[in-house]
C-alpha cells in the first residue's frame, strides 16, 4: 500500500493505473477510522481493481466554532487500519497542498443542502462538494463510495455528479452500527460512559417509528410527535431536525411511503450532535 502526500503524484498514479486498463473506486474519508469506514472500503474493492482512500479533514466544511480543530486523529493507526483491508493508496495531502491559494470557486448543490443538516451547519455542504470535486479531479475514479449514515451528503452527492456530467459512479454504502444500534461515527469519541444510554434514542426512535407506520398511522405529524416524545424521553438529548423526507429530493414528505426516510440530528448533553436515518417502510 502506497502512502501518497501531494495532488499532482495521486493524478500521476492514477493515469499510470488507467492506461494499464485499471479501474480505481475512491473512498473519501477525514480518517479516524472505524467500521464503517472500512466497510466502505471492502465494497469499494469489490467494485474496482483498485482502491483509493483519501484522508483528509476538510477546513471549509467546518463552521467556525465547530471542532475541525479538536476532530479526532490517528495517522497511524489509520494507515495500520488501511493496511489490513485491500487498499492501494492512501492519499493524504496537507491543507495548504488541497488549497494553495485564496480560491474562487466552489461547487454549490441549491435546495438539497439547505434544509436539515445544511440549516443547522450553514456552508457545511459547500465545503464537502467543493473537496469532493477537488478530489474527483484529483484522483480520476470510475467510483466513488459514500455512507449512507450521512444520507444528504450522499444524495447531494449524487445529485452533483448528475448535475455536472462527472461520471463517476456514486455507490452508497448502507450505515453500519454497533451490535447496541449505535450508529458509528469518529464523533463517538466524544461520547462519555453517561451519554451511552442517550446515545441510543437515534435508533429507538427509528424502531419506534417503523412500528407505529406498520399500525397503520402514516400521517407525518402524528409520527413526528411520537418521534420527538422518544427523543425527550431520554434525559440530555436535545433535537437539532427530525423529518420525515422524501429520499430523493430531502423535501419534507406528510405522508409516508416506500421512498420515505426519516432524518435526524440529536446533540447529546451539548457535547456531540449525532446522526442516524432509515427508510420507515422496510
Ligand atoms: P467521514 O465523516 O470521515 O466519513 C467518510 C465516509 O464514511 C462517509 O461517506 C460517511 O458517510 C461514511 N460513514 C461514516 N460512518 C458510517 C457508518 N456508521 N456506516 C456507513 N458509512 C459511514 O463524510 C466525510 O468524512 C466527509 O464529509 C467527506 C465526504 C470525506 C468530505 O470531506
Amino acid at each position: 500500500m502506497d502512502i501518497i502526500r501531494t495532488p499532482a503524484e495521486m493524478t500521476a498514479w492514477s493515469r499510470l493505473q488507467r492506461q494499464q486498463g485499471k479501474t480505481i473506486s475512491l473512498v473519501p474519508t477525514m480518517g479516524y477510522f472505524h467500521e464503517g469506514h472500512l466497510s466502505l472500503m471492502r465494497l469499494a474493492a469489490d467494485s474496482a481493481d483498485l482502491v483509493v482512500v483519501s484522508l483528509f479533514v476538510n477546513p471549509t466544511q467546518f463552521g467556525p466554532g465547530e471542532d475541525f480543530a479538536s476532530y479526532p486523529r490517528d495517522f497511524e493507526r489509520d494507515v495500520d487500519a488501511a493496511r489490513e483491508e485491500k487498499v492501494d493508496v492512501v492519499f493524504a495531502p496537507e491543507v495548504d497542498d488541497m488549497y494553495p491559494g485564496e480560491a474562487l470557486t466552489t461547487v454549490n448543490v441549491k435546495e438539497m443542502t439547505e434544509g436539515l443538516c445544511g440549516a443547522s451547519r450553514p456552508g457545511h455542504f459547500n465545503g464537502v462538494t467543493t473537496v469532493v470535486t477537488k478530489l474527483f479531479n484529483i484522483v480520476e475514479p470510475d467510483s466513488a463510495v459514500f455512507g449512507e449514515k450521512d444520507y444528504q451528503q450522499l444524495a447531494v452527492i449524487r445529485r452533483m455528479a448528475s448535475d455536472l456530467n462527472m461520471n463517476i459512479e456514486i455507490i452508497g454504502h448502507p450505515i453500519v452500527r454497533e451490535k447496541n444500534g449505535l450508529a458509528l461515527s469518529s464523533r463517538n469519541t466524544y461520547l462519555g460512559e453517561e451519554d451511552g444510554e442517550s446515545a441510543l434514542c437515534l435508533v429507538r426512535c427509528l424502531k419506534a417509528t417503523r412500528a407505529k407506520v406498520v399500525e397503520g398511522v402514516i400521517e407525518t405529524p402524528e409520527l413526528k410527535s411520537l418521534v420527538e416524545e422518544c427523543i425527550n424521553n431520554h434525559p440530555g438529548a436535545e433535537i437539532d431536525y427530525a423529518d420525515f423526507v422524501d429520499s430523493l429530493t430531502l423535501q419534507p414528505v406528510s405522508v409516508v411511503d416506500k421512498q420515505t426516510l426519516l432524518v435526524m440530528a440529536v446533540k447529546i448533553n451539548n457535547k456531540v450532535r449525532l446522526l442516524d436515518n432509515g427508510f420507515i417502510m422496510h
